[in-house]
């Protein structure tokens, strides 16, 4: 159960604020994007690029993308990265980035019909989050971040 709720909003990414995304990212992959990938995804999807604030302080983002893949029913969207800073977990945050996902995936890329995901076999706090969310387990990627490092995807309806 979360605990010590923290009052925090939720905003679009700006380039002043990567700095402070790349300390999450790091802090948070053994694998981390790199500043330029984030340059990258920023200048491409910036609807999809949010962060979230305690104060004036990023302690969350995520990065929502479209991907090139195209279901019958609709495109697919993909959350790049979704992380939020070691000190402030386990109140709500990464719930709270989750829900603005799916009102900004509404708002923002319309004809979307499905959300997808790569998770890390053994990262099950995320697999927790995610599966609370109403994402269902599809399939291993073998190697999908190195040798011996399996993804599973995970996808539910929009
Ligand atoms: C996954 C992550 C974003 C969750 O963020 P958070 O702000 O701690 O999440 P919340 O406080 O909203 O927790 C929501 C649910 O996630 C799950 N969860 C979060 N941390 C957990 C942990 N350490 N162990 C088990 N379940 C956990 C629980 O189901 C939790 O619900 P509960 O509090 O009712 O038990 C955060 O742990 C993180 O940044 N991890 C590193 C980056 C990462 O792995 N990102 C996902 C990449 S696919």
């Amino acid at each position: 159960m979360a605990f010590n709720r923290t009052k925090f909003r939720i905003d679009y990414c700006t380039p002043q604020d990567l700095e402070k995304v790349q300390e999450i990212e790091d802090l948070s992959f053994r694998h981390p994007f790199s500043p330029s990938l984030f340059l990258e995804l920023l200048s491409k999807f910036p609807m999809g690029f949010r962060l979230a604030f305690s104060e004036r302080r990023v302690v969350g983002y995520y990065i929502l993308t479209e991907s090139e893949k195209k279901e019958e029913e609709g495109s697919v969207l993909s959350i790049a990265s979704i992380a939020v800073h070691p000190d402030f977990r386990r109140r709500g945050i990464g719930s709270a980035l989750l829900r603005d996902i799916f009102s900004n995936a509404r708002r923002n890329f319309p004809s979307a019909k499905q959300l997808e995901l790569q998770v890390a076999v053994e990262n099950l706090p995320a697999r927790s989050l995610y599966s609370k969310f109403g994402f269902e387990e599809k399939g291993i990627i073998v190697d999908y971040y190195g040798p011996r490092e399996d993804a599973i995807l995970m996808q539910r309806s929009l």
